[in-house]
């Protein structure tokens, strides 16, 4: 039997060359090798959307996101798609898998950290408990391979010790979940310092328009060091330099020495960028188009991957009651 891969992304609209470049690159290449199950989590979601804007906005955003998965290239057939709360047994796994996790491991996350500081009138339990719930997305598929950006890290160490714990505890169940990285596992943000992200407003959609993707690459930081056309450049500190890497890594080496001797300026630079990613994204951006005309199909694949995703939840799910005395033994 193949091996599973499991890795989910919230549901917080269109993705961005971020998510892309970090993460979606390998879920489309994992899928040849493995048995692929992508979830679209709008329960973590709940954890920093609330009231009317979650009411208004996660169902807009799922349709986003999956037309964005399927331009990409996430097929239905091979991989199963589908939106967390569809498959109800992973917030049982999470309350399970939360009685035997220490308090102390997840006030130590990073993500909870910043979250307090970004967030710190809605400092919610969810908040708190989103690795567990992200451990309980991963082990209820008993998935071995997490396709993630560099991130997500600290979050599968977690869930690697929540896993040995339980297997410590009830014997061995779960595999260890061992992170996935592309060759850019971070990419910043057109502010060149922060992580790309929606939230920051520092982000290149896929789904922009070519004119948007260009617009957006021109506002861009590049080397600081680099104040005039005339001054050398330095690009292994320059985003564009990297996003060129991404995109186009033979023209990344052309543009290197002629940025360092001051031979092209960074506006000509962008411009070759903004030209690469439309390019790039093209075929993409086509799909998109079609399948956003399809609003049945996309239905009929969400549901039809929360069927086979709750298949295999509730098998996983019998196990785990089982394993820790919450099923009734015959005594005879
Ligand atoms: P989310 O929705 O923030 O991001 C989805 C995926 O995109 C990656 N990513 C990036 N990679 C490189 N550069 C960036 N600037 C960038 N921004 C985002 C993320 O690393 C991620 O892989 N907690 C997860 C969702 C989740 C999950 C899971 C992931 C819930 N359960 C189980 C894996 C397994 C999240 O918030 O991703």
């Amino acid at each position: 039997m193949k091996k599973r891969v499991f890795s989910g992304a919230r549901p917080t609209g269109r993705q961005h060359i971020g998510n892309y470049l970090g993460a979606i690159q390998n879920y489309v290449e994992l899928q040849k090798d493995y048995q692929c199950v992508y979830c679209i989590v709008d329960l973590h979601a709940l954890t920093t959307l609330q009231g009317s804007e979650a009411v208004d906005q996660i169902q807009q955003n799922v349709r986003e996101m999956i037309l964005d998965w399927l331009a990409a290239g996430l097929d239905p057939k091979q991989s199963i798609l589908f939106v967390q709360s569809q498959v109800p047994e992973v917030t049982e796994l999470q309350t399970l898998l939360s009685m035997s996790t220490p308090l102390s491991w997840l006030m130590r996350v990073p993500t909870f950290k910043e979250k307090v500081k970004m967030q710190p009138e809605n400092v919610n339990y969810g908040l708190l408990g989103y690795p567990v719930l992200m451990t309980a997305d991963i082990v209820l598929y008993k998935a071995e391979v997490v396709p993630v950006g560099e991130d997500q890290v600290p979050h599968l160490e977690l869930a690697r010790e929540i896993v040995r714990r339980f297997n410590g505890l009830y014997g061995d169940t779960f595999p260890e979940p061992q992170p996935k990285l592309t060759h850019a596992p971070m990419i910043l943000g057109i502010d060149g310092v922060q992580k790309m992200s929606k939230q920051l407003d520092n982000h290149i959609e896929l789904a922009a328009t070519p004119e948007e993707t260009a617009r957006r690459i021109m506002t861009a930081f590049t080397d600081p060091a680099r104040k005039r056309k005339g001054d050398p450049g330095h690009p292994e500190v320059c985003n564009i330099h990297h996003l060129h890497e991404a995109f186009q890594p033979e023209k990344a080496r052309e543009i290197a020495p002629q940025c360092r001797n001051a031979e092209i300026g960074c506006v000509e630079c962008k411009k070759l960028l903004a030209g690469e990613i439309n390019e790039a994204l093209a075929p993409l951006r086509e799909r998109r188009r079609e399948l956003a005309t399809r609003p049945r199909y996309i239905r009929e694949v969400l549901g039809d991957g929360a069927e086979r995703a709750r298949a295999i939840a509730r098998v996983t799910m019998e196990e785990v009651r089982e394993r820790m005395g919450l099923v009734a033994r015959e005594t005879g």
